[in-house]
């Protein structure tokens, strides 16, 4: 292991990418060494016996510094945050969790002189005036949802705290996440797993995006690669640190109906665009992610046909069809 990343803490664990992630960094570094946090969902019993789990809600200081303290934590994974979607329906839940979670993170590692921080950001940081296609590193960040502006802050607030303090707090931009396992929760990308869930389950889906909507999406083991190797890279290698575009690959609805039906012929999807089309629309179609493939070796493997064949072998195991 890294020699510097002993005792790992994952907030948002029961979540999306928290519950693969924890499982995957107790693979790596030990069970007993990486502590899963969650507020108050159920864990799975996997999380629960291949480590330690805490209740632990992340907009309560105190309560994170007797974690860190007590299991002698010297890295954290900051998954907790509320997606755009439900974002939009609360606002200030939103703003409350995701930027006062975030600072309770980074004023524990400042104080307690943590190795690392990895804090993901979003697609949401970027808006209706961001360059759609082939995103740059650089460019406008003015998001038009709450969950947004709380990822570009969160982002400035990291840089922050690394010029300022030293704090290696590292994170990428993810596009939206699909996996098999944990449902995703309250995201507007959350339509590219449902669908899969509903061929599987339904034999029929309806799309809350237009057909034509595309947007950059990731399969879950190279989500979860890809921040592990982001943690481990060295420092002297980044120029960037908070805000990595990150990008696996992009589709619109259609064409992902379009893959599932290749496996599941019967298969039909219907479309009713609800307030996330909006959303999805102040997104951008594909990403430029050449910062992280130069700083620290990003490389994808998962693309659409591949990611589908696996995501119906395992879906369909799950529900024993
Ligand atoms: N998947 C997320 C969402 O839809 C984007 O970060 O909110």
């Amino acid at each position: 292991m890294a020699g510097d990343m002993k005792k790992i803490m994952v907030t948002g664990s029961v979540g999306q990418i928290g519950s693969e992630l924890t499982l995957a960094l107790r693979e790596r570094y030990g069970g007993d060494n990486v502590v899963a946090l969650g507020r108050k969902t159920t864990p799975s019993e996997e999380l629960l016996n291949t480590g330690p789990f805490e209740y632990q809600d992340i907009t309560d200081k105190e309560g994170l510094v007797r974690i860190v303290e007590s299991y002698g934590i010297d890295t954290i994974y900051h998954m907790a945050a509320i997606l755009s979607g439900v974002g939009e329906q609360k606002p200030d839940l939103a703003y409350q969790v995701n930027m006062d979670g975030l600072k309770n993170i980074l004023d524990i590692a400042r104080d307690k002189e943590l190795t690392r921080v990895l804090a993901p950001s979003s697609i949401a940081a970027f808006g209706p005036e961001t360059p759609r296609n082939n995103t740059p590193q650089e460019t406008v960040l003015r998001p038009r949802t709450m969950y947004g502006v709380t990822k570009v802050a969160g982002e400035l607030l990291c840089d922050y705290y690394f010029h300022k303090w030293g704090v290696d707090v590292r994170g990428v931009r993810y596009p939206g996440i699909i996996s098999w396992k944990t449902p995703p929760g309250g995201g507007t990308t959350d339509y590219a797993v449902a669908i899969y869930y509903d061929a599987v389950q339904k034999g029929s889906y309806e799309c809350f995006v237009r057909e034509d909507t595309v947007l950059p999406m990731m399969y879950m083991p190279d989500a979860i690669n890809g921040i592990i190797d982001l943690a481990e890279a060295p420092l002297e290698g980044l120029v960037h640190h908070s805000d990595f575009n990150m990008a696996a690959m992009s589709f619109s609805a259609g064409e992902l109906a379009a893959s599932i039906k290749r496996h599941v012929p019967e298969f039909t999807v219907t479309y009713k665009p609800d307030y996330r089309q909006t959303i999805a629309d102040s997104w951008p179609n594909s990403i430029d992610d050449s910062a992280a493939h130069e700083e620290w070796g990003w490389q994808p493997r998962y693309d659409l046909e591949k990611m589908t064949a696996d995501m119906l072998t395992n879906l369909r195991k799950k529900f024993g069809k």
